[in-house]
C-alpha cells in the first residue's frame, strides 16, 4: 500500500465500522425498549467530524424515520447548527438512547446505561474534540458516567467549555438545553443561541485557526 492510500484505507475503516455498529443497533434488544420501536436511531452525519451533538432519545418522527432530530426539535437543532455556519451534514448527531421511550417518557438509567455500548463505541469511533450535550440526559452520560464530574443539572452547567477526559481523550464539552425546552418558551432559546455562539467560537477559533474551518471539521478527510 501506498502512503496517499492510507486516508482511503482509513475511510473504508471508518465507515465499515459503523455500518457494524449500526446493524447492531437496529437489532439490538439490550433493553425493553426494542419492544416499543418501530426504528431504531443510530445517528448520521461526518464520520470524520470534530464535532458531536449528542442528544436524548428519538421522538416520534425519528421513531418512524429511523433518523435523528427530524421533528420540531430536529428543525430548530439544524437551524442552530446552519447560524453558526455549518451544516448538519459537517457535524455528527447521535443520542444517548437509540430507540423511542414509549410515549416519549424520560430515558431510565438502565436504559442509558445498556445504550452506553453504543454510544461509547460512536464517541470513540467518530472521536470528536467537541462534544455538545444537548439536555440532562447527554449532560449526565458525559460528564457524570464518563467524564468522572458530579453533573449538577443543566441550569448550573450550561454555558461553559469544560475540559474532560472521555474515553481516554481529552475533549472540550459545552453542555447546552436541549432544543424541545426552547420550542415554546423564549428565554430558554435565547440561553441556547447563546451557548451556540460558544461552540461557534470554538469551532472558528482555537485548534480551528489556520487550517481552515472545513479542515478543522473534517480533520482533512471526506
Ligand atoms: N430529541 C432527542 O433528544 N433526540 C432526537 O433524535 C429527537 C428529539
Amino acid at each position: 500500500m501506498k502512503l496517499r492510500d492510507l486516508s482511503w484505507a482509513e475511510t473504508l475503516n471508518r465507515e465499515v465500522l459503523w455500518a457494524s455498529i449500526r446493524a447492531e443497533i437496529t437489532t439490538c434488544r439490550r433493553c425493553e425498549l426494542h419492544k416499543s420501536r418501530t426504528k431504531a436511531v443510530p445517528g448520521e452525519g461526518n464520520l470524520y467530524s470534530k464535532v458531536m451533538f449528542l442528544g436524548e432519545a428519538p421522538g416520534r418522527s425519528e421513531d418512524e424515520e429511523g433518523r435523528p432530530f427530524v421533528g420540531a426539535a430536529g428543525r430548530l437543532l439544524t437551524k442552530l447548527v446552519e447560524s453558526i455556519g455549518l451544516k448538519r451534514e459537517d457535524v455528527f448527531i447521535t443520542n444517548v438512547v437509540k430507540c423511542r421511550p414509549p410515549g416519549n417518557r424520560e430515558p431510565r438509567f438502565e436504559e442509558i446505561s445498556a445504550c452506553s455500548y453504543f454510544t461509547d463505541a460512536i464517541v470513540s469511533l467518530v472521536n470528536p474534540s467537541l462534544i455538545v450535550t444537548l439536555g440532562n440526559y447527554a449532560g449526565y452520560y458525559v460528564f457524570e458516567m464518563k467524564g468522572g464530574v458530579r453533573w449538577l443539572g443543566i441550569s448550573r452547567m450550561r454555558g461553559r467549555l469544560y475540559r474532560l477526559k472521555v474515553l481516554g481523550q481529552e475533549r472540550a464539552v459545552i453542555p447546552t438545553y436541549h432544543p424541545a425546552a426552547a420550542l415554546y418558551n423564549p428565554q430558554t432559546l435565547a440561553m441556547l443561541q447563546n451557548d451556540f455562539t460558544l461552540i461557534k467560537e470554538y469551532v472558528h477559533g482555537s485548534e480551528g485557526e489556520g487550517v481552515g474551518l472545513l479542515k478543522f471539521l473534517h480533520g482533512g478527510n471526506p
